[in-house]
């Protein structure tokens, strides 16, 4: 084996603890001064399970691409509590009375998290002077409660407009997110509750409220003020019971005016199609302004009992959101939030590039791609195909198939693609070896995008796009220019890496490549 023990299968762009459990990111801020991103996660390290005391583990980043894990910052009261999920604002100007000159203004991380006890949620603030590494409890904690066990995931931003600190946190199981706001981080006032909106499941948790331009538009056949500059999202994840199995992440798009949020619309979004993309959270004080964030990539329906030891679970790359018009079908455009992987190619080295364009692809000249040199188990590929929908029969599966396979094994792999008649992108991860896919039906089970064309070429032919980043053990594909995602994690057994690409149709024909490139990446 190429690794040791402790590293096999470990993702190297995709943040995972070095040991111990994780779930949901929590707090992030970018510091100004140091040009530093701050990452927190809840954290067990006594363990590779959820479980109490839970804390706010942490990481830091130069380049969103790579992370530095730091000593966990902050710790629950008592060891059969936790301090469960929350967010992080840089308080400038001192407006919660924490700070002193002695630490600067662009360093003012203020935590604002649950309390986790077995007979209550309530919401705590601790502050850092040391640059978000250790935080001190305020003392006149709780700053809310609501004497409830169900009230958590406090996400606190800076509401330019009313000059408030605003508090979107979830009253979880009365399907609530509450909006408080707050003149000093210290006391707040309930605004408004948003109750009982799109997709529901079990329950709400990890709300957020994030600021976008709107794209201008003169044909769009949504409700749409186009006066209107910015709008606002805000995402919840819910789970169980989310339509993928488990748990996902929801968004809807509207106006916030410093009390209320109103959906333009009556639908929801699911901003991750995948299996394993949950409790997303945007950084606080991004330096251009943009909205970026990461998402927990695991599903509270299998995470405990992945095969990563002696850690678990990792989180998505940090993703650029952007608020696009979404060519839904020929007929309707809707708002739609885009999603773009950052990754930071100057920290990485390319091992073989291959590429291809033709004509047509038919059954007889599919593709073999040898990615054995250098690996690390890290590759991208960008896929771009057209379609001709009047090439095949209704009962012919017309698939173009993507086969990612495994260098030690080759009966582990993954096998992706796009087919004809359902008009969709499947993504099937239970070739393996590994017992736990084997017996885990949650897992094993198939899973599809409802893939829109990138264009109509003509009434017959419509192209696609699919741009996909494989890490070790976890797949994210982006659609279209990232107007849908699916993220989804597989497991081959140890250090048995992807190391052979194959690309093959069912029906001649019907597919013609405009480009297929596959690059393999190490650190
Ligand atoms: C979501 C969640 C949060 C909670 C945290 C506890 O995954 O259940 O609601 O704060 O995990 O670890």
């Amino acid at each position: 084996l190429k690794y040791g023990n402790e590293s096999i299968n470990r993702p190297l762009i995709h943040m995972t603890p070095s040991y111990g459990w994780m779930n949901d990111p929590n707090g992030l801020w970018y510091d100004a001064k140091e040009k530093l991103w701050h990452y927190y996660f809840q954290y067990n390290p006594n363990d590779s399970v959820w479980g109490l005391p839970l804390y706010w583990g942490h990481a830091t980043s130069k380049n969103l691409t790579t992370w530095d894990q730091q000593d966990a910052a902050i710790a629950p009261l008592k060891n059969d509590s936790g301090a469960y999920s929350g967010s992080i604002v840089v308080d400038v100007n001192n407006t919660s009375g924490f700070f002193d000159n002695a630490t600067d203004p662009r360093q003012r991380a203020v935590a604002i998290w649950t309390y986790n006890t077995p007979d209550s949620e309530t919401q705590y603030i601790s502050y850092s002077t040391d640059g978000g590494y250790t935080f001190i409890n305020y003392d006149g904690n709780p700053a809310l409660s609501n004497n409830s066990t169900q009230f958590r995931d406090p996400k606190v931003i800076w509401h330019e407009e009313s000059q408030k600190w605003i508090m979107t946190v979830a009253k979880s199981q009365e399907f609530k997110i509450a909006i408080y706001s707050s003149p000093n981080l210290k006391n707040w006032t309930h605004e408004s509750d948003f109750t009982k909106e799109g997709l529901l499941g079990f329950q709400y948790e990890c709300p957020g409220l994030s600021k976008f331009s709107a794209p201008q538009s003169d044909n769009a056949t949504y409700p749409t003020n186009s006066t209107d500059s910015t709008k606002w999202a805000l995402f919840i994840s819910i789970n169980p019971g989310s339509p993928q199995g488990g748990s996902s992440t929801e968004y809807f798009i509207g106006d916030f005016n410093g009390t209320h949020f109103v959906p333009d619309f009556p639908y929801t979004s699911i901003l991750d199609l995948g299996r394993d993309f949950y409790a997303l959270q945007n950084f606080y004080n991004s330096p251009d302004g943009e909205v970026y964030g990461i998402g927990w990539a695991s599903n509270w329906m299998y995470s405990n009992y992945v095969p990563t030891d002696p850690w678990r679970s990792s989180t998505s790359l940090v993703r650029k959101f952007s608020l696009e018009e979404f060519q839904a079908n020929p007929e309707s455009k809707l708002l739609n939030i885009k999603s773009t992987p950052v990754i930071d190619y100057d920290t990485l080295n390319f091992g073989e590039t291959f590429s291809y364009e033709n004509e047509t692809f038919d059954t007889n000249n599919s593709l073999s791609y040898d990615l054995s040199k250098n690996f690390d188990g890290l590759i991208e590929f960008n896929l771009t195909y057209t379609v001709n929908g009047s090439a095949f029969g209704k009962s012919d599966f017309a698939d173009l198939s993507l086969y990612l396979i495994g260098d030690s094994n080759s009966d582990e792999y993954l096998r992706l693609g796009f087919e004809g008649n359902a008009a969709a992108f499947f993504i099937d991860r239970g070739n393996t070896d590994v017992e736990f896919v084997k017996e885990n039906p949650f897992f094993t089970t198939r899973m599809s995008v409802n893939n829109q064309p990138s264009r109509y070429i003509d009434s017959e032919i419509s192209q696609y796009k699919v741009y996909g980043i494989a890490d070790r053990n976890i797949l994210e594909l982006y659609f279209n220019d990232g107007s849908q995602v699916s993220t989804n994690t597989y497991f081959f057994t140890g250090g048995n890496f992807i190391t052979e690409v194959d690309l093959e149709v069912g029906v001649d024909g019907v597919y013609q490549i405009e480009e297929f490139k596959v690059r393999q990446m190490t650190l």
